[in-house]
Parts: C-alpha cells; sequence; structure tokens
C-alpha cells in the first residue's frame, strides 16, 4: 500500500474544487502562476553538434560556460537521441494511465527508495508535493531492482533499459565539455560518468483546482552529477530561478533539459552553480516527464578540483571523498539543513 494517496487519483474526483490541507504551501512557496510574467530571458540552447564541429565548437562552448555560470541549466538540442526518447516518452504516459490497482503492483515498500508512490515521506505533518512518481534505478544493472521494474506496459522494461543507455552516452558526452568549459586539462571527470550511477524518476503531475496553493515539486537543487529531464508534452511546468525570478523553462520539442546538480558545483569550485528549480500545476492539463539523475563512479575524488585550486584560488567546498562516502552523507544528513551548505 502507498504511504500517501496517489494524486492522480485524487484529481479524478469529480467536483474537486479545493484541495486537502497537505497539500497547500503556506511556507512562502506560493506558487504564483498566475501572476508570474515568466520575464522576457528564455533558457539558453546548447546544440551537442555544433560542440562536436570544429568550425562552431569554440563559440558554442563559450555560450555553454555562459549557460552553466549563469542558469546551471540549459536545453540540450541535436543530442541525437530520439527513438528510444519517444519511446520512453510513450511507455511513461501509458504507465501512469494504467488503474491504481496495476500500478500498485510496483509501489514503494517500507525502507526501499525504488517503486512507485511519492518521494521521501517521512512525517504526517509534511507538506506533500502534486506529483505521483515512479523511481528506478537503471544503471549499473546490478544496482537494479526488477521487482520494481513495470512490465506493463508491455515494452516498458525495454524502453527503460535502452534508454538508460542513451541517457549515460549524452552524459558522457555533455559532461566532456563542460570539463572543457571549466578548463580542465584531463577528462577524469567526464570519464568517471561512464560507470556511473543512472537513476531514472517518472513524474506526473495531474490537474490541480487550486494551482496557486500547490507545487508539483518543491524548490530544491539536485545532488547529481547532471540531471537530464525530458518532457512527455508541451505542458509547462518546470521553472527556474533566475537572478531571484522563476522563469519557465518552456518546452522544446526532443530536447535534454540539462541541470547541474551540487557534485558538479563542489568540482568547479563553486564557478558553476547547480540550478535550483520547482515544478508548478496547472488547472487543466496532467504534465509528466522522465528525469535521469546522473552520477560519476568512485574513481574520482568529489571535491573542488585540483586545477582549480592550485591556481591561487582557495576551495570553497570540503573534499568529500567518494560517490558512496558522498551518499553516506546524503542519507545521514538533517532534513531541516541544506545539504550544500553542509559541504562549504
Ligand atoms: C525534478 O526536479 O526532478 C523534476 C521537475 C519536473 O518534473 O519538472
Ligand atoms: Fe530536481
Amino acid at each position: 500500500s502507498l504511504p500517501v494517496p496517489s494524486v492522480q487519483e485524487l484529481a479524478k474526483k469529480e467536483g474537486l474544487h479545493s484541495i486537502p490541507e497537505r497539500y497547500i504551501r503556506r511556507d512562502g512557496h506560493k506558487t504564483t502562476t498566475t501572476t508570474t510574467t515568466p520575464t522576457t530571458s528564455t533558457t539558453p540552447l546548447i546544440d551537442l553538434a555544433k560542440l562536436v564541429d570544429p568550425s562552431s565548437h569554440s563559440l558554442e562552448l563559450q555560450k555553454l560556460h555562459h549557460a552553466c555560470k549563469h542558469w546551471g541549466l540549459f536545453q540540450l538540442i541535436n543530442h541525437g537521441v530520439t527513438e528510444s526518447l519517444a519511446n520512453m516518452r510513450k511507455q511513461t504516459v501509458e504507465f501512469f494511465d494504467l488503474p491504481l490497482s496495476q500500478k500498485k503492483r510496483w509501489a514503494q515498500k517500507p525502507g526501499t527508495l525504488d517503486g512507485y508512490g511519492q518521494a521521501f515521506v517521512t512525517s504526517q505533518e509534511q507538506k506533500l508535493d502534486w506529483n505521483d512518481m515512479i523511481f528506478l534505478r537503471a544503471l549499473p544493472s546490478h544496482n537494479r531492482k526488477l521487482e520494481f521494474w513495470p512490465d506493463n506496459p508491455e515494452h516498458f522494461r525495454e524502453a527503460l533499459e535502452t534508454y538508460s543507455e542513451d541517457m549515460r552516452q549524452v552524459a558522457v558526452s555533455i559532461t566532456r565539455f563542460i570539463t572543457m568549459s571549466l578548463g580542465f586539462k584531463d577528462q577524469k571527470f567526464s570519464e568517471a560518468f561512464q560507470d556511473g550511477r543512472y537513476e531514472i524518476r517518472m513524474n506526473c503531475y495531474p490537474p490541480c483546482p487550486q494551482p496557486d496553493l500547490a507545487l508539483g515539486m518543491v524548490p530544491h537543487a539536485d545532488m547529481s552529477g547532471i540531471t537530464l529531464l525530458v518532457e512527455c508534452g508541451s505542458q509547462p511546468g518546470l521553472q527556474v530561478l533566475k537572478d531571484g525570478d522563476w522563469v519557465f523553462v518552456e518546452p522544446v520539442d526532443g530536447a535534454i533539459v540539462t541541470f547541474l546538480g551540487h557534485i558538479t558545483e563542489i568540482m568547479s569550485n563553486g564557478t558553476y552553480k547547480a540550478a535550483e528549480h520547482r515544478a508548478v500545476v496547472n488547472k487543466s492539463k496532467e504534465r509528466y516527464s522522465i528525469v535521469t539523475f546522473c552520477y560519476p563512479d568512485s574513481s574520482i575524488n568529489i571535491g573542488p578540483s585540483k586545477q582549480l585550486i592550485q591556481s591561487g584560488t582557495p576551495p570553497l567546498y570540503k573534499t568529500i571523498g567518494t560517490i558512496e562516502e558522498y551518499f553516506q552523507l546524503f542519507y545521514n544528513r538533517k532534513l531541516e539543513t541544506s545539504f550544500i551548505d553542509t559541504l562549504k
């Protein structure tokens, strides 16, 4: 059984005009979807084909540097992943469209990370996000908990297998250019994504009768190296904090929204910042996203890169150690503190 009710089921209730108290944000997280004029700034587009092509490489690398420094996020286009991406979108929507009794076959169990349900519910008082999700560890393959991998829709598992391999390729390529744009002399950081961890979270944000009172996902930055997000449709919902304003990340068909996570912020010694982001909801249409959290393997030491420190800059973050040690710190953190602040 699910620790908290399914939001999809809640949203289906006929004549639901007001949402339960547990979804109402009174903590200054007002979503202001109706009053915010998403400012003129649009999120940066980065073209992977242009990064690869010697004739356009240096200009595109400058754009990448700017995006990483000033946004912590960009939309990656011409990344070459089309078929598995389209397929994964289809499987994701079909999965959430199944009756609840079916989806419950893959429900989270107490103490498990993987499975269908709601993320990180630790108390009865905790405010809830207007979102249902399924979380699955995909790579390395020995991390998989296949008992939580849906076999309905029929081709879900194979779609996820192919999709996670493709996301690994994208992560290795884009981190190669991120290390270049930081001026690192070797590619160890990027190479560490070859055998890194890949965890996938699919989100469903049902229509919400009071979208200004709830949030699809509370503001946060990711603890990953990088995060690769794909929209399943054209319904906007993702917002990024840019110079104090929440800006919509407008869905670009086929683009992969790439977020820098805390690990990249730390490795760059703060030159690049992890993007603060959130999801808002709307009255009329559901939205789905597929999010891949990409982590390096244990071949690198997580801490400010020595190459940046040697040039005379003081380290702004602690050196933590391996990715395993980093995860330990994360799971033992105090929930009321900001994780990244404890690493400074
Ligand atoms: C996330 O922050 O992981 C998801 C946000 C979204 O679905 O837009
Ligand atoms: Fe996130």
